[in-house]
């Protein structure tokens, strides 16, 4: 009984689109969208993406939304009530928010650190190049920050007040926006001369981000951006991992999914575009081209130093943009555990609770794992895309460059081949809606996502 009513609790379009949002926006748009743009030559990444964002963004989205909203079911039973022998792609989807929520948590601890530094207005420090190294190589800080942002998603969802707290973003989403747009303006109007007397400027770094730049690229150079915009795509929008089935099972049957599809899409990749027009001009003016490889530190490094430049109004600007972001990273860490809890509490009918409480103990033990990666468990692990990561970094690549891809490919396959494109379209076109991108649907969902996904999920495996 409290299921079915569960189960309709979105307030039509606008509800499931906030939802929705709340779980897509997060770290995923503000700390990893604006590292990889950086690393892979700005303009390349940009344009990849964004195509990506309107052929495998849309119809995977709309492909697990339609099969939540189908089937009613959570993602461990909706794919076996799709294809009894598909069953375990909901299994595969299940096991990425488990990789993802430990290490989500350790950024997190970054940008709760980052935050008590600026309230305290003791931000000073972190202008210094080496801050942010030193501070996550230290011990046992980062490790206490973590389990704090932990503990805060925890207790959220041990309440189950998840819903409550969501309804904060309808608020808190437009300050995010504008804020990142004060950001990325001023963020323009930087420049700076270096040692070596080179003046760079801020509108030059935003050439680099918006103008592709193919010279010298070679194939397997381009196949890296693309790998590298697909992962990103997947962790973004929140798909490949069952949350949006999820979402789609609570969706009512007379809400126009394609908008909604629509408006998660444009919210998402909008903010992701703008953070990367804050971060990118801020890291080619302080620190170069050479500086664009930093990594997952790219945000922590370069953010304090464009509120220094801001002089006073960096001082306001700063503590509100680490709260702001933080509230987005929270509402996105309290899905990703949600879909892990509901899960265990659909499989083994255990209480809330009971759900919870393992989940806790699993996360808090993996959280601080993650966080010694990066001094007592340190090693050096050369990645397929060019990269040499630690610990939060293999997870990383292992849920959104193997796990995520295998379960669009076989995503793919299941609703391409096996019960045919026509069981999503007659749920798109629910409520005689025209569902607009028909044949752009069945030829993505039958040709170019299987295809596409399987030369990269090769590639992600280090074939070639
Ligand atoms: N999409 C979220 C972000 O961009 C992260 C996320 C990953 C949320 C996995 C849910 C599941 O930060």
């Amino acid at each position: 009984m409290e299921k079915k009513q569960k189960r309709s609790s979105f307030s039509g379009g606008i509800g499931f689109v906030m939802a929705a949002a709340g779980s897509a926006v997060g770290l995923g748009n503000i700390w990893r969208f604006p590292y990889l743009a950086a690393k892979d030559g700005g303009g390349v990444f940009l344009l990849v993406y964004v195509i990506l964002a309107v052929t495998f963004g849309f119809t995977l989205l709309t492909t697990e939304i339609a099969i939540g909203r189908k089937t009613r079911q959570g993602p461990l039973t909706a794919y076996s009530r799709i294809h009894k022998k598909f069953g375990f792609i909901g299994f595969l989807g299940f096991l990425v928010p488990v990789i993802i929520l430990p290490y989500y948590c350790a950024i997190g601890g970054w940008v709760f650190k980052y935050l008590s530094l600026y309230v305290t207005n003791t931000q000073d420090i972190a202008v210094a190049d080496e801050y942010f190294s030193s501070y996550i190589t230290g011990f046992p800080e980062p490790v206490i920050w973590m389990l704090i942002y932990f503990a805060i998603t925890a207790v959220i969802i041990i309440l189950g007040v998840n819903k409550g707290i969501e309804r904060y973003s309808k608020i808190l989403m437009p300050i995010l926006v504008v804020m990142v747009i004060v950001i990325a303006v001023f963020s323009m109007t930087l420049s700076y001369t270096d040692a070596d007397g080179v003046t760079r400027t801020g509108l030059e770094g935003l050439g680099h981000y918006f103008i592709p730049d193919f010279s010298g690229m070679t194939i397997q150079d381009f196949l890296i951006v693309v790998m590298d915009a697909m992962g990103q795509l997947f962790f973004s929008i929140s798909v490949a991992m069952g949350i949006m089935v999820a979402y789609g099972s609570y969706m009512p049957k007379e809400t126009n999914m394609q908008k909604s599809v629509n408006h998660i899409e444009i919210f998402d990749t909008g903010i992701a575009l703008l953070a990367g027009m804050m971060i990118i001009p801020a890291v080619f003016v302080f620190a170069g081209l050479d500086g664009m490889s930093a990594g997952p530190g790219l945000i922590f490094v370069s953010l304090p130093k464009v509120f220094d430049a801001m002089g006073i109004a960096g001082k306001v600007l700063g503590p509100l943009f680490f709260i702001v972001l933080a509230f987005a990273a929270i509402t996105s860490s309290i899905s990703i555990m949600e879909a892990i809890v509901s899960s265990l509490m659909d499989k083994f009918h255990w209480s809330r609770l009971k759900s919870s409480l393992i989940v806790c103990v699993y996360a808090a033990i993996m959280g601080v794992i993650v966080c010694l990666g990066y001094n007592y468990l340190y090693f050096e692990q050369a990645l397929p895309n060019g990269t040499v990561g630690q610990i939060l970094d293999v997870m990383d690549f292992l849920s959104n460059n193997w796990l995520m891809p295998l379960v669009g490919l076989l995503t793919s396959i299941l609703i391409g081949w096996v019960v045919k494109p026509d069981m999503i379209i007659e749920e798109v076109t629910q409520g005689k809606v025209r569902f607009k991108r028909k044949g752009l649907y069945i030829v993505m969902i039958k040709f170019v996502v299987p295809i596409l996904l399987f030369i990269l999920l090769l590639q992600s495996f280090g074939l070639f």
